[in-house]
């Protein structure tokens, strides 16, 4: 009889395929009035998970500076740093529209580094489309983009990458003028092409304006009931961060004290030798085990 054939190696199960989602059809959601999901994810293992939840848009984002690579903020972040995350997100996700986040430094150069950059995250990131913080002063790179074939999704608001002069993670356009230059801006970036625009941090009456002018969905976090579509950091949503905790962010598990109580759990079974048991341990055959013991009790020839 065949022996029991034990499985040693890690099979990263294929995820499972469903129909590819477009930037186009994110963009026709909003005309149909339908309510648009979005979620970051760094890994393939997550990407994964949040392809199977059906999430509309995953956004690698720059948060990972934050979240994955323990910085204080997102200012840190290199290309590197985000083509290795996404790059690794494309293999876990099949479904949703992958985006990219232009690091601070990226694209605020000219737009042949943003050029060069954005092309980086579609052909070395395997992303669909890139996101651009910040308003007025970037309508000529996303236009530039735009015009060269890379879908942009703009980001108003809150722009973390920003934190240093905003004087930290403040909420933004909380009085009529500023709340008026970003309804100007977000239909400046609307006109220059971008296909979608984060509202981030804003009060919700100023999120509402915005998403009747545009035509384009508005993605908001912390922007209230009006936008088009919601995003969250993933790390905030599963309980996975807890360093900062914005008003805005909702926490829909709490994975983090889980995963602190399976490794407690690990560390005593350890300590008391009870882990591994037979359930996790190999075997050989007894006649193999007999005969190693034999050799092993004569002398090695030299
Ligand atoms: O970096 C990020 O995760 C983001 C979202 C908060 C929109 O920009």
């Amino acid at each position: 009889m065949a022996e029991k054939t034990e499985s040693s190696a890690y099979g990263g199960a294929a995820a499972a395929q469903q129909k590819k989602l477009t930037v186009p059809e994110i963009v026709a959601m909003k005309r149909d009035g339908k309510r648009i999901t979005m979620m970051t994810a760094y890994d393939a293992a997550f990407a994964r998970l949040v392809d199977k939840a059906g999430i509309d848009i995953l956004l690698v984002g720059d948060s990972a500076g934050m979240v994955m690579l323990g910085y204080p903020n997102t200012v840190p972040v290199t290309m590197d740093d985000m083509i290795r995350m996404s790059a690794s997100v494309a293999r876990g996700a099949t479904h949703p529209v992958l985006v990219g986040d232009m690091p601070f430094g990226s694209y605020q150069t000219g737009t042949q580094d943003a050029l060069r950059n954005a092309a980086r995250f579609m052909k070395e990131g395997g992303m669909d489309a890139v996101k651009i913080e910040g308003g007025r002063e970037t309508v000529e790179t996303v236009r530039a983009l735009v015009e060269n074939g890379i879908s942009v999704m703009a980001h108003v608001g809150l722009t973390p990458q920003r934190v240093a002069m905003l004087g930290g993670f403040k909420t933004q356009a909380r009085n009529a003028r500023a709340a008026r230059r970003l309804i100007d801006d977000a239909v400046a970036l609307e006109d220059a092409g971008a296909f979608s625009i984060v509202l981030e941090s804003i009060p919700a009456p100023v999120a509402e304006i915005v998403t009747e002018r545009l035509s384009i969905p508005t993605i908001g976090i912390g922007a209230g009931i009006s936008c088009d579509g919601q995003v969250l950091v993933l790390h905030d949503v599963l309980g996975l961060y807890g360093d900062f905790k914005p008003k805005f962010a909702k926490r829909y598990a709490d994975i983090g004290s889980q995963v602190v109580d399976a490794l407690k759990a690990f560390d005593a079974e350890v300590r008391a030798g009870t882990f591994p048991d037979a359930e996790h341990s190999f075997t050989m055959k007894d006649t193999e085990l007999e005969s190693l013991r034999q050799g092993l009790a004569r002398p090695k020839a030299v």
